[in-house]
């Protein structure tokens, strides 16, 4: 099986599963780069999570899988019903109380690991200013980026450059519980997350939400910090009374990408099947 393909300029391509989108990018993403995908409820962004996750898994990466939408087991119903088998790996929930025993091949984020983490900072910081204790939410950026760091340390991901350790993938879906309350605040969360858990060693697959009444990324911030933006949308469901669902790659730095948009089809036991437009 091959682990990574490379492009005619070197750069080191991680696959995202879905056939077609590695091909419109030169046979996927360059390695350590940020990629957000972006729509509208529905479009399908949960779905390119799994590929890239099953993908990757599949290839020998570990995989840190954020989800503030869902728990973990609902993600791997989903992914099996698409024929994507995650039960086969070996899962760590940083929520749980135990250590791994063994490396695990993929570690949860979900909403019960951010809510631990959030009490531990919150405790962490009595400890320094009992007079005056700062509390942290499960859906902070703070607790977000400690809570990748200590997924980080499950897998051994070092932080110095140039270490030789493994590919590791990161996918978070979605960032935008992050800044629900907060749209403004989106640019410096997302700049604050990426320069606190960048690795040359992790490609990271984002998701955000994108308002369809405004077309609006909600939390436009995002899309100018990601190396990557691949956005999914579908046509006006009272106009064409179906689901017609879209996709096309925004912006990819280092790559000749597609510059047309494909029809996107969700099948049971494939996923995401992309056509030409
Ligand atoms: N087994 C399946 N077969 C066919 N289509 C499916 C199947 N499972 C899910 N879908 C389709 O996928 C859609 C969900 O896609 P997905 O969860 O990726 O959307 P999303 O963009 O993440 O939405 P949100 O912003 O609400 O999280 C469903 O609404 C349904 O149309
Ligand atoms: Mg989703």
């Amino acid at each position: 099986m091959f682990l990574y393909l490379f492009s005619r300029f070197g750069v080191r391509r991680v696959s995202i599963g879905v056939e077609a989108l590695d091909k419109a990018l030169e046979g996927g993403i360059p390695q350590g780069s940020w990629v957000v995908v972006t729509g509208e409820p529905g479009v399908g962004k949960s779905i390119l999570c799994i590929h890239f996750a099953y993908a990757g898994l599949r290839a020998g990466d570990p995989v840190v899988y954020v989800t503030t939408e869902q728990e973990f087991r609902d993600v791997m119903e989903q992914a099996r019903q698409l024929g994507m088998d995650l039960s086969q790996f070996s899962v760590f929930n940083i929520a749980w109380r135990k250590e791994p025993e063994e490396l695990p091949e993929i570690v949860v984020v979900d909403i019960f690991g951010l809510l631990k983490v959030a009490r531990q900072l919150t405790e962490r910081a009595r400890e320094e200013s009992p007079e005056k204790v700062r509390r942290y939410a499960a859906l902070s950026i703070d607790t977000l980026i400690e809570a990748i760091n200590e997924a980080y340390e499950v897998l051994a991901v070092a932080k110095e450059r140039g270490s030789p350790e493994r590919h590791v993938r990161l996918v978070i879906d979605s960032m935008s519980a992050f800044w629900v309350d907060k749209p403004v605040m989106a640019r410096k969360y997302s700049y604050q997350l990426k320069i606190a858990t960048h690795r040359d060693n992790v490609t990271a697959l984002l998701t955000s939400q994108y308002a369809p009444t405004t077309r609006q990324a909600f939390g436009f911030g995002l899309e100018h910090i990601a190396d990557g933006v691949i956005h999914m949308w579908m046509d006006d469901v009272e106009t064409v009374k179906e689901v017609r669902r879209w996709l096309i790659v925004k912006k990819m730095r280092m790559t000749a990408h597609a510059t047309r948009a494909f029809r996107v089809k969700i099948e049971s036991g494939r996923g995401l099947v992309l056509e030409p437009a």
